[in-house]
């Protein structure tokens, strides 16, 4: 799981509204924080943010590898650090990481994993390989692979 999510770095982040409508949005900053969290950086996740300060703290969460069609979702309580130990170490995580400049960054998303399970496309279905699927999703995409997986 910390391989995906930490290869991938895009993910999908699920908070639920006030109103109880849901609320999805992209954060190509998702991090494996330690093994039993992850953060992401709220560059401009306004409505994500407001409601997890608004007190709906769960969040679901999928990363999926695009070629290889699997993934991994996750359901935990998110906590936003907008200073402090946790704020700091985070700034300094993603700009050695990708360098991120700290002043765009106005907080640092915690997100405890209270549950993951695997996400597997139905193009297994008919028992095909990871390499055929592999495959088929490189075809689909115009893409070749420089170099394999160890
Ligand atoms: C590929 C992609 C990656 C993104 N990554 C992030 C991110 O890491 N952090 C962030 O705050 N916004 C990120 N955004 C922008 C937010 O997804 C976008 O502003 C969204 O509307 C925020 O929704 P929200 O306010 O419901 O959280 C990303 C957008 C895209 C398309």
């Amino acid at each position: 799981m910390k391989r995906v999510v930490s290869e991938q770095r895009l993910a999908y982040v699920a908070s639920v509204c006030p109103d109880g409508s849901p609320n999805l949005s992209p954060k190509g900053t998702t991090a494996v924080w330690d093994d039993d969290h992850l953060i992401f950086a709220h560059l401009h996740s306004h409505q994500t943010v407001a409601n997890i300060e608004a007190g709906n703290r769960l969040v679901e969460i999928n990363v999926v590898d695009p070629i290889l069609r699997k993934g991994y979702r996750f359901k935990g309580r998110a906590t936003v650090h907008r200073e402090g130990p946790l704020y700091d170490e985070g700034l300094r995580f993603y700009r050695e990481r990708s360098g991120l400049d700290p002043n765009r960054v106005s907080a640092i998303v915690l997100v405890r994993v209270e549950g993951a399970a695997p996400l597997t496309s139905p193009a297994y279905d008919d028992s095909s390989t990871e390499e055929e699927v592999e495959r088929r999703s490189l075809d689909l995409y115009g893409l070749a692979r420089m170099r394999r997986r160890p």
